[in-house]
């Protein structure tokens, strides 16, 4: 019997009617079928197959073989009780090179996934853009080009015109921050570069392109919601000082406010622009009329959190509580709460769903064909119930997604970090809940535990 059965009879915690227990994935990370019905290629096929960027030099040419399995995952994710399920539409699917009329075998994929989800009553909830940028955009400039903002609304609107009768809740750009910071500040994601004037710059226009998405649902007249998806770092000062305290103001713009802001406020935050400064690419590539495209209002905030930030009095970073596989991520529940009564808090009543929280955990398949992943029940009970203090506390919370429905491709870390609650044994492509998702499937079903 495992501890979640113990809160479970204590019958301590239980979520809102018709909460929308839900899982995530995006489609670099589990689809495979990287060369099938038309597919272009994207940034990420050109970065994993480049030598040394990636863990053992993984790549997403298979992954979890969704595109080939979805059936058998639809399936996984009825007896799990799943309400709502996030994944992200490929856009080298629907437009091999970015631009053009859709490519209607990868549209047919897409509708088939609704339809298998809603035959199971499962909620489908998309991403458009989850970091697969198609190639020939990447070589005509990237998001450092602001004609990629507008081809992402095209392709948005193709995507709207196939699927949007049967879209619920759709979601724009998956984390603009990770693209700004791994994809141009650091380089260990696509594309790979090191070029901060170029970054922040890549920020404006991902928020852009967000805002055209959101014009274009508006514009055909689509019926679903729609917001774009933050991961959101509570930051916190290390220690008492002032400096600390001011130093944790800027990194929290750099890390919250530059996203939040504008789409809420239609304002960039001033210290980040002071920060950054008047000749900086990216103040002098916001044009007239660009945040009032961005702050077009939303339905939505989807909110994704992983881990706080603890800010030393330099502007450094400091570690405060213990780290997952994952050496960015502290594990920290209570940062579950903060971030979620401060996005209502300072932004007003707008409808939440968290579309990502988890952790990699060192899984193995045991002899007796389980896989045992106490850390995750630990790490998941934990979190939900720092979200439902938020609830309690007045946070219109409507659903939690865990990330990840299946293991998958982790970026640059390949194969090696199983984010999960099913296992997936990559030679066989057997899929396995772990015992995560046994407990996941209580939970959803006693709406809570
Ligand atoms: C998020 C990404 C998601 C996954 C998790 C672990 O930043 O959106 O694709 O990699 O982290």
């Amino acid at each position: 019997m495992d501890t979640a059965t113990d809160a479970g009879t204590a019958g301590a915690l239980r979520f809102p009617p018709d909460f929308g227990w839900g899982a995530a994935t995006s489609a670099y990370q589990i689809e495979g079928a990287a060369k099938e019905d038309g597919r272009g290629e994207s940034v990420w096929d050109t970065f994993s197959r480049t030598p040394g960027r990636t863990r053992n030099g993984d790549t997403g040419d298979v992954a979890a073989d969704h595109y080939h399995r979805y059936a058998e995952d639809l399936d996984l994710m009825r007896d799990l009780g799943l309400r709502s399920y996030r994944f992200s539409v490929s856009w080298p699917r629907i437009q091999a090179d970015g631009t053009g009329p859709a490519n209607q075998r990868g549209l047919d994929f897409y509708r088939r996934l609704v339809d298998g989800l809603h035959e199971r009553d499962i909620a489908p909830m998309v991403t458009l853009f989850h970091w697969d940028l198609p190639q020939a955009l990447q070589d005509a400039g990237g998001w450092e080009s602001r004609d990629v903002a507008h081809r992402f609304a095209d392709y948005a609107d193709l995507v709207f015109g196939a699927l949007g009768d049967q879209v619920p809740v759709w979601l724009t750009v998956n984390e603009p921050k990770t693209v700004v910071q791994n994809g141009y500040l650091t380089g260990h994601h696509a594309p790979g570069r090191q070029d901060p004037d170029a970054a922040y710059l890549v920020a404006h226009h991902l928020q852009l392109a967000h805002g055209l998405a959101v014009q274009a649902l508006r514009a055909g007249g689509g019926s679903g919601r729609i917001g774009p998806a933050f991961n959101l770092h509570p930051c916190y000062p290390a220690d008492s000082s002032p400096e600390a305290a001011e130093a944790t103001r800027l990194y929290d713009g750099y890390e919250n406010r530059l996203y939040l802001d504008p789409v809420f406020t239609g304002r960039y935050p001033e210290d980040v622009l002071a920060d950054l400064g008047p000749d900086s690419r990216m103040v002098r590539g916001v044009r007239d009329g660009d945040l009032e495209i961005i702050a077009s209002p939303i339905d939505l905030l989807a909110v994704q959190y992983y881990t706080p930030i603890y800010v030393t009095a330099d502007g450094g970073t400091a570690r405060r509580w213990p780290t997952s596989q994952a050496d960015w991520q502290q594990i920290h529940p209570d940062g579950m709460y903060d971030i979620l009564t401060r996005v209502t808090r300072e932004y007003g009543p707008v409808p939440l769903t968290v579309t990502e929280n988890g952790l990699p955990t060192p899984d193995t398949l045991g002899a007796d064909g389980t896989v045992d992943d106490a850390g995750r029940i630990a790490f998941l009970r934990d979190h939900l119930t720092a979200a439902h203090r938020a609830v309690n506390a007045g946070v219109p919370l409507e659903s939690f997604h865990v990330w990840s429905l299946l293991d998958n491709f982790e970026w640059n870390e390949g194969y090696d970090q199983r984010w999960g609650l099913v296992y997936v044994d990559y030679p066989t492509q057997r899929r396995i809940p772990k015992s995560s998702a046994h407990w996941y499937r209580r939970v959803i079903a006693d709406n809570g535990f």
